[in-house]
């Protein structure tokens, strides 16, 4: 797991759910003493055990967990990663390039590392599709991942349904507002 992630967990439990989880967490993940730097991968193995342990220090079930750190997460992101992010796009077009955006993120600490598996379709009426598959179950990071892109964008967005697949499959759908302006504006 890149670091980026990794680091950013720390900062979003000490800030949204205070220090002491954190440190609760590394101790119980068997991490103790071990920093995380945005510019390093890190085993997935002692991401799982870190939200594991944070799961049940702060008492908050895993889905619930995640999203918050989805919703949370996406500023710093859009800070650190100014630079490759596409410029004049809005929420749903900055989506249709989740992929490459991902890549060229990775990409850049290991030429071999594989994107999470997300695509994203735009469907008519403002709709956005997204279908996540990874071995990671971190699909849960979605519907509060979007949330933070639309504050980011300063629009509209609304959950309207979620399906889980099989082996950590998840597919969710949104209407955001500049997927209803466009479609508008097309129409
Ligand atoms: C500036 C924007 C973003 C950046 C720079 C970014 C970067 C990253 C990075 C570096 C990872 C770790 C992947 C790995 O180590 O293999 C990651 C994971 C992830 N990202 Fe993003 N991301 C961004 C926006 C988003 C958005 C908008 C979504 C929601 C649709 C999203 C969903 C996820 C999910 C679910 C994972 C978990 C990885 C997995 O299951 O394999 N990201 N992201």
């Amino acid at each position: 797991m890149h670091g980026a992630i990794v680091s950013s967990f720390k900062r979003y439990l000490d800030s949204a759910l205070g220090e002491d989880i954190w440190r609760h967490a590394i101790e119980e993940a068997g991490l103790k003493g071990k920093t995380y730097m945005p510019v390093s991968i890190y085993p997935d193995e002692e991401m799982e055990a870190l939200l594991s342990a944070a799961e049940r220090a702060c008492g908050l079930r895993r889905d619930d967990l995640l999203g918050d750190f989805g919703e949370w997460v996406i500023a710093p992101l859009m800070h650190l990663y100014k630079a490759m992010i596409p410029q004049d796009c809005d929420a749903t077009g900055f989506l249709l390039n989740l992929q490459q955006t991902h890549e060229r993120v990775l990409k850049l600490k290991d030429p071999e590392a594989r994107a999470p598996g997300i695509t994203v379709k735009r469907c008519g009426g403002g709709l956005v599709e997204i279908r996540y598959a990874s071995t990671r179950n971190m699909g849960a990071m979605i519907p509060g991942a979007v949330k933070g892109l639309a504050r980011w964008f300063h629009e509209e967005v609304e959950l309207l349904a979620s399906e889980p697949g099989q082996g950590g499959e998840e597919t969710y759908v949104f209407r955001l507002s500049s997927g209803e302006l466009t479609s508008q504006q097309v129409g």
